[in-house]
């Protein structure tokens, strides 16, 4: 059966396929950059084990092995592949250097993979890597992952706080245990190599990826930079140096990726070279300092050219002038991203200094270029052999030729995870550590353990919250607290504090109460993201998120004392919210050991003080929803945070002007944007079910007539690829209850445009939609367009909305601005769905 608005109204549809093309890619100039006349001073001398002198025995072995290599297995060393997409037998055949798990990417796709299944997976590579082949040296295939709070894709891990955490602690010894701890962890699953730290130097907490760098301080993160590769690698020239406890660290993303202009993940760091060199490379020269082996490239660009084409940054600095002598590894599917080339080609990349390229996907077809590209000389075989001998090098340091398989270290089988109760005990003074006390009006904090207290908010009772982006799954999304085994939510941990000193806690995420509490804890901030996704055209919370400031007003109304306790990957606006507290602790992204927090709130028996705030601002709390410039828009400077002895007299009201303008609010006029934005959902209908909510455990219709998956674009996993299997009628929406008034906006003519790829052509007729509250809604026949435009490349499609008007969508309620429906086969993707003005060349779909 048909729905009403499938019927009748396409007539007026013409489709012009003349003017399809996307414009997004960032334009770079690939050449190797102009540089200043900048002096980038050399690292400073590291202590380093005998073996690795340059003409000491592990560089004699590295060069042995690189003349015994054919051409085929150099390039395959170079290349380094996703699980999901890559097996042992690859590994084998196209004699791969490296696989990596992506976020959220587990052994046999099984997100509750165990300790033992990690490492099984990680022999069958080993064992596929070592599969002897005529005269060819056997070179032992090495696994990098994610490990950048915690062994964080491993189920039932511990998670620690995220690093913006760790800055605000700003304890190098502890850092450092942690990242023994880590390490340790890793191995266990038979993984040897770590992409973290993450050294950013964070100028604008704007970017979705400010919780994964330490701080805005270049020295605040060079310090801890250099403490958390010494806790993963071990110490330089310490006996355990990358031993059977260590991995391999990652300095990453090199370089400025934490600088770019706006915050934007992926954009443009225009800094001058010098502030390049004073700022952004703190983190490498630290790194250096210890022994770093590896370095992973930044997506971003530097005064407009792509870091993954500069040669002058890579070969020129970091081994240059910087000395680094380990493996440069670019980042996912990043190399597409440099002018001129695709997934499956990069000279300039390879040119530029890359060494090992992370082609989670595509690295069949990369090899094969690679190949013919080195036979022809656009890639110099000098440089193949030096990028070869580099991968060798690092292997040979961390005795991967000598280990055997990753399960048996040693000969010690490794079945689960090591120190768990010492671990929990260090995430936990983690946790207490960097929280930072914001305000503390008449000494409200600590509690008393004795009392009625209520916990409310959504973060109350939330591991995902508490533990945001890189949990488990690479948003920190699509998952709940029975996805993190032995974690302590922030509310158990109160309930074990008061209920050991005689009182009660009580869970009440909405606020609501029976009996007002003595007490509320509230707890609430972001819910997770990562990278992109999580980037910020502002630094507004209750302008986002409005719900919290009322349940906070409606508390301290109530007459009841208010603890705010404020979850977030970064310092944001909260002025209402501070100013209606009683006590308010920004806690960052903590983790699994939410004990932590109540260690912090709670005085010991008998009301002695057995823990003190010690956590210090690692960035600027902004006064305005803008990144704070100066004091007048700075709430609280870097370096502030209270201690519970502080006797503050009362705390002046923060201005709750917001500032903010209606323009801003990104969500209007973008609906997807790597994701949905909220409160645009992404939900799929067949008869079965018309409303289908998309997560990670249901990504099919009802019917299975339509199934969904997440592909790569312009980055990781930013559109949707639908595939119907023509057994019934289904479709895909995006839709936001009530809808949005679009009357302000069409005063200017306007186009829905959106980024199509078209991989199997419609078998029938199919529908492009917008719904004004089903059954109000038009729609056009787009079965010509879908029939006759290039398939298998990315193509820009606009709408003319006029036309859309014309056929009886009500502007004042679109519910749905995007659906598309058919009966029949098709397989498509689509990214990047925004109402843009008309410019110049007509919308591609238009009335007729
Ligand atoms: C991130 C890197 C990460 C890589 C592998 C990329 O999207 O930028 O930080 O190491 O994915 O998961
Ligand atoms: C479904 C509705 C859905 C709408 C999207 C209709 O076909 O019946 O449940 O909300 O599509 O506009």
């Amino acid at each position: 059966m048909f729905h009403k608005a499938f019927r009748g109204r396409s007539a007026w549809v013409a489709v012009i396929l003349t003017v399809l093309g996307v414009s997004m890619a960032v334009a770079a100039d690939s050449g190797p950059g102009t540089p200043a006349a900048v002096e980038w001073p050399a690292r400073a001398p590291v202590a380093r084990p005998a073996a690795w002198a340059p003409d000491g025995p592990l560089e004699q072995r590295a060069r042995a092995l690189l003349g015994r290599m054919s051409l085929e297995q150099k390039i395959g060393q170079m290349i380094q592949a996703e699980i999901r997409s890559a097996s042992p037998e690859d590994v084998r055949d196209y004699h791969l250097g490296s696989v990596l798990n992506g976020g959220g990417s587990f052994p046999g796709g099984n997100a509750r993979a165990t300790v033992a299944d990690w490492a099984s997976l990680a022999d069958r590579y080993y064992r596929a890597s070592m599969t002897p082949d005529g005269d060819r040296p056997a070179i032992p295939v090495l696994w990098g992952v994610d490990a950048v709070h915690g062994h964080n894709n491993v189920y039932g891990a511990i998670l620690y706080p995220h690093n913006i955490g760790l800055g605000a602690a700003n304890d190098p010894r502890m850092v450092e245990a942690i990242g023994a701890a880590v390490a340790a962890d890793v191995r266990r699953t038979g993984i040897g190599w770590a992409f973290a730290p993450t050294v950013a130097v964070v100028q604008d907490a704007r970017w979705g990826r400010t919780y994964e760098g330490f701080g805005h301080d270049p020295a605040l993160v060079a310090g801890l930079g250099e403490s958390f590769v010494r806790g993963l690698q071990g110490a330089p020239a310490a006996s355990d140096q990358l031993g059977p406890d260590r991995v391999i660290a990652t300095a990453k993303h090199f370089i400025g990726d934490g600088g770019t202009d706006g915050g934007t993940d992926q954009g443009d760091n225009t800094a001058s070279e010098a502030t390049l060199r004073d700022r952004d490379a703190a983190g490498y020269y630290s790194a250096l300092a210890a022994d770093v082996q590896t370095v992973m490239v930044s997506f971003s660009s530097w005064q407009g050219q792509k870091l993954h084409g500069s040669r002058y940054l890579i070969t020129d600095v970091l081994k240059g002038r910087m000395g680094f002598d380990g493996l440069v590894v670019s980042d996912w599917n990043a190399i597409s991203q440099v002018p001129g080339c695709s997934n499956a080609s990069c000279p300039a990349a390879i040119n530029a200094g890359i060494d090992m390229i992370m082609a989670p996907t595509d690295w069949k077809p990369l090899y094969k270029t690679m190949i013919d590209q080195a036979r022809t000389g656009v890639i110099p075989m000098a440089r193949i052999d030096d990028a070869v001998l580099r991968i060798l090098r690092v292997k040979l340091r961390a005795g991967l030729f000598e280990q055997g398989a990753p399960s048996s270290l040693m000969g010690k089988p490794r079945e689960t995870f090591a120190a768990r109760d010492a671990d929990r005990q260090l995430a936990r003074e983690a946790v207490r550590k960097s929280l930072v006390l914001l305000k503390n009006q008449n000494q409200i904090l600590p509690l008393r353990r004795d009392i009625r207290v209520m916990v409310a908010g959504a973060g109350a009772d939330n591991i995902p919250m508490q533990s945001g982006g890189w949990s488990l799954t690479w948003q920190g999304t699509e998952t709940s607290n029975a996805d993190f085994p032995g974690a302590t939510s922030v509310y158990r941990g109160i309930a074990q504090a008061v209920t050991a000193g005689g009182g009660t806690a009580i869970l009440s995420p909405d606020g609501s109460y029976a009996t007002p509490p003595d007490a509320a804890i509230v707890v609430f901030g972001e819910e997770p993201y990562a990278e992109g996704k999580g980037d910020l055209q502002d630094l507004g919370w209750s302008t986002r998120s409005p719900k919290d400031l009322a349940l906070l007003r409606r508390l301290k109304a109530a007459g009841i004392p208010v603890v705010a306790v404020f979850l977030s990957g970064r310092p944001l606006w909260t002025s209402p919210e501070i100013n209606t507290s009683d006590a308010f602790v920004a806690a960052w992204l903590p983790g699994t050991e939410g004990g932590g927090v109540a260690d912090l709130l709670f005085s010991g028996p008998g009301g002695q003080r057995l823990h003190d705030f010690t956590g210090r601002l690692p960035f600027a709390w902004p006064a305005t929803t803008m990144p704070p410039k100066d004091p007048a828009t700075t709430a609280f400077p870097v370096g502030y945070g209270l201690s519970l002895s502080a006797t503050t007299g009362a705390m002046a009201a923060l201005s709750e002007t917001s500032g903010l303008t209606q323009v801003s609010r990104r969500s209007e006029t973008v609906f997807f944007d790597r994701g949905p934005l909220s409160p645009w959902r992404v939900f799929l209908g067949d008869p079965m079910g018309w409303q289908t909510p998309l997560t990670a455990t249901q990504a099919t219709s009802a019917s299975n007539y339509l199934a969904v998956t997440k592909v790569d674009h312009l980055v990781q996993e930013d559109a949707l690829r639908a595939v119907w299997n023509g057994k019934g009628l289904a479709q895909i929406y995006l839709q936001s209850a009530g809808g949005a008034d679009w009357t302000t906006l069409l005063k200017t003519p306007r186009q829905l445009a959106f980024s199509l790829k078209i991989n199997a052509r419609p078998s029938t007729t199919t529908i492009l939609r917008m719904d004004c509250i089903y059954p109000c809604g038009a729609s056009a026949d787009i079965t010509r367009l879908l029939k006759a435009a290039p398939s298998d490349q990315w193509l820009r499609v606009s709408v003319d909305l006029a036309c859309f008007v014309k056929a009886g969508l009500d502007p004042r309620k679109v519910e749905t601005p995007f659906l598309i429906s058919t009966q029949g086969k098709l397989d498509i993707a689509v990214s990047y769905i925004q109402l843009e003005p008309v410019g110049a060349q007509r919308p591609t779909i238009n009335c007729s």
